[in-house]
């Protein structure tokens, strides 16, 4: 059994990845309660953690908007924490599963983003992430880095207050009708699915390290992803009606196509399609 460390294991992946590896391994669940990923220095609250085989980073300041007003917050937990845990694995010989995110690109690119392809983010979140994955590019010996979107899962996001899903079900539930945006789309994904590629990656040993698309295999706007839930809810899907982004006012700039090529992480693991995927947490 693998000595495996989840930071930030009380958020919305962490929840899903502690019900998926906690069967088959020795599992350490760290939350903010262990860990303070801002403080300028975390060697000693890493320290405990020296012996694991894997650590796998779920930390992350997520709120999109609020990292415009804090970016000091962002830039400490997303990029300067994660640098330090880079070196912290490497100096211990540590594999590090770090978990990155689609913003890390414009979204200009009309076609599926490859891992390969060379990020440019629109806002502070994007940055601060993206920083963290030079990070561990350049010292983590043995990783991964696995790029998300627009997850859903049971436990909802802890830094947004819930997921897409559940705010989509409470306004169905209080209002006549909402609008969404149609013309920006992304790759809705459970965070069970997430946790399961990660799952696979540890037990088949991967040593293949480097960047993967994790995300469902098929992409919408939200509009459609909303029109989705209701129909597989059983409500009323002409409640939801268009928008465009571009008459949405939103803090941070937001990538406008951010539909990821899940082709190479289906090596390991196939992702769903969002359908499928939603289907899935709809049924838990
Ligand atoms: N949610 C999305 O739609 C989305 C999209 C793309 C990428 N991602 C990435 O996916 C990963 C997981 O996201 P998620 O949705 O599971 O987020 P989440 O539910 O907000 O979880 C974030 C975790 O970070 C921890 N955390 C935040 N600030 C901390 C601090 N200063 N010190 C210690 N722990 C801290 C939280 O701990 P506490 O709960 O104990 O406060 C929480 O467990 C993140 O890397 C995120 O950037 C998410």
């Amino acid at each position: 059994m693998a000595k495996i460390v989840i930071l930030g294991s009380n958020g919305q992946l962490g929840s899903d990845l502690r019900k998926v590896l906690a069967p088959h391994h020795d599992l350490i669940n760290s939350t903010s309660q262990d860990i303070d990923a801002a403080a300028m220095d975390v060697s000693s609250q890493l320290a405990p953690y020296a012996d694991a085989k894997y650590i796998i980073n779920c930390i992350a300041t997520t709120n999109v908007d609020g990292c415009e007003s804090n970016p000091q917050q962002a830039f400490l937990v997303n990029s300067a924490f994660t640098l330090q845990l880079a070196q912290f694995c490497t100096f211990n010989q540590i594999t590090l599963i770090h978990i990155s995110t689609d913003y890390v690109f414009d979204g200009t690119k009309l076609g599926e983003y490859l891992e390969s392809d060379m990020p440019n983010p629109l806002n502070v979140y994007g940055l601060s992430k993206y920083a963290g994955e030079i990070a561990v590019q350049n010292y983590a010996n043995k990783y991964f880095i696995l790029r998300v979107s627009s997850l859903f899962g049971i436990a909802g996001a802890s830094g947004k207050g819930g997921n897409f899903v559940t705010t989509m079900l409470r306004l169905a539930s209080e209002k006549d009708s909402w609008n969404v945006i149609s013309d920006q789309l992304t790759c809705p994904t459970h965070t069970l699915d997430v946790a399961r590629a990660i799952d696979i990656l540890i037990a088949k040993e991967v040593s293949e390290y480097g960047v993967y698309n994790c995300v469902s295999s098929s992409s919408c706007s939200w509009f459609e992803f909303t029109e989705e839930i209701l129909r597989q809810t059983g409500q009323d899907i002409n409640k939801v009606k268009p928008i465009s982004y571009k008459d949405y006012t939103f803090k941070a700039l937001r990538p406008q196509y951010a539909i990821l090529s899940s082709a190479k992480i289906a090596q390991y693991y196939t992702m769903p399609d969002y359908k499928s995927a939603l289907s899935e947490y709809l049924s838990l």
